[in-house]
């Protein structure tokens, strides 16, 4: 059985004042939730303030990127060394990353590797654009990604890593995918992806999460998958009801609760 996991991707929002109201307001609420792991992803300057009020509890918190090297003159930059201090998980290759800042499969596969090397579990985004998907291209394009992530990886790490399949048409669009495609991408493209490179324990241990227009509304079909293992939430994240109610969608979903 996998343990699914919801995180919450708070992008660039949210203050520290306000990260720490968002936790405050959340966390008994979440930590309520069995069965389910639960992780905030807030902007770097709110992970010291957000890592300090869920200390001591299973709610988790992760990166939104990081740097492959651990230290040196990379200006701007925040290394795993940095990030582990805070972090127990940090989402690679989102979406964003690769379309605003340049993000290539290669660096998607350096970023992953550093993480493992300090203990970070990653959260690897992989999806396609709508180009992509109305050319018919989806299964190829997701599946090299998938490849190009895990390049040099053994079998144990990949099984300890979260894969998030998020359709860039689906991002903040309010425009979900269907409970079926979610399905179809996850299961027959990126855990039978890893079942031919690494085997099929290798793939029945693999996370993969849904993301993309996750709202409470459609939470509890998505996450009814078998191959969905949860979600990377982000807009309904920044409100502390509708984080909470996916997060029970999901437990519900997944006969945990
Ligand atoms: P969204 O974002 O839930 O706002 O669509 C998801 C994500 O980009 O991780």
């Amino acid at each position: 059985m996998r343990t699914p996991i919801l995180a919450g991707n708070w992008k660039m929002y949210k203050t520290v004042a306000e990260a720490k109201s968002l936790v405050s307001e959340s966390k008994d609420d979440l930590l309520a939730v069995s069965g389910v792991d639960k992780v905030f992803c807030p902007p770097f300057l709110a992970v010291p303030a957000v890592a300090e009020l869920v200390a001591g509890t299973a709610l988790g918190v992760g990166a939104q990127d990081m740097y492959w090297e651990d230290e040196g003159a990379y200006t701007g930059e925040v290394s795993p060394l940095m990030a582990k201090e805070f972090c127990q998980y940090v989402i690679i290759g989102h979406s964003e990353r690769r379309e605003y800042f340049g993000e290539t499969d290669a660096d998607v596969n350096k970023k992953i590797k550093a993480a493992l090397r300090h203990g970070l579990t990653p959260i690897v985004c992989v999806g396609e654009s709508l180009e992509i998907r109305q050319a018919g291209d989806t299964e190829r394009w997701v599946t090299e990604q998938v490849r190009g992530a895990v390049a040099d990886l053994t079998g144990e790490q990949v099984a300890g890593l979260v894969f998030a399949y998020e359709p860039i048409w689906a991002i903040g669009t309010g425009l979900a995918a269907t409970p079926q495609d979610a399905e179809h991408v996850c299961g027959s493209v990126v855990r039978a992806t890893v079942r031919e490179m690494y085997g099929a324990q290798v793939a029945e241990a693999v996370r993969i999460q849904y993301g993309g227009s996750i709202k409470p509304g459609n939470a509890l079909d998505l996450m009814s998958q078998p191959n969905v293992d949860g979600g990377l939430v982000g807009g309904a994240s920044l409100q502390a009801a509708d984080f909470v109610a996916i997060v029970r969608h999901t437990a519900e979903a997944k006969g945990t609760a």
